[in-house]
């Protein structure tokens, strides 16, 4: 049986903000209401569901696998914004882009600095495709 991610809700201080700034970025779609919601489209099927009504919010991370290409993009959006990024989880090595597992990768910080990530090479590599 596959079971796929499907949706998370997101605490945060302003939903819609917090939703197209993570849109923005991602270069994503306009986010879209559902219930007390603002949602975030991803391109695997999976939502960010973002919610304002919970109080003030715990800080999570998400990573986003994302292409060569659009990393590019999303860096440059981040670069434009003078938004601060780090190579790593722990914002260490500010402004520097890692190279874990043959891919690059970035983290910075959404509205409410929920600790947020790209990646073009997933953790461990690409799996096999050999079975
Ligand atoms: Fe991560």
């Amino acid at each position: 049986m596959a079971v796929e991610f499907n949706h998370t809700i997101v605490d945060c201080t302003d939903k819609e903000a917090s939703a197209r700034f993570v849109a923005d970025i991602l270069g994503l779609g306009e986010p879209s209401s559902y219930g007390p919601f603002a949602v975030v489209q991803l391109g695997n099927g999976a939502s960010l569901d973002f919610a304002d009504a919970h109080g003030r919010p715990h800080t999570q991370h998400y990573a986003f696998l994302v292409t060569e290409a659009e990393f590019d993009q999303i860096h440059a959006r981040i670069v434009e914004r003078d938004l601060p990024y780090w190579a790593d989880p722990f914002h260490r090595r500010g402004r520097e882009i890692n190279t874990n597992d043959g891919g690059r990768g970035l983290y910075w910080n959404d509205l409410d600095d929920h600790n947020l990530e790209i990646l073009t090479v997933p953790y461990g590599g690409w799996p096999s495709t050999r079975e």
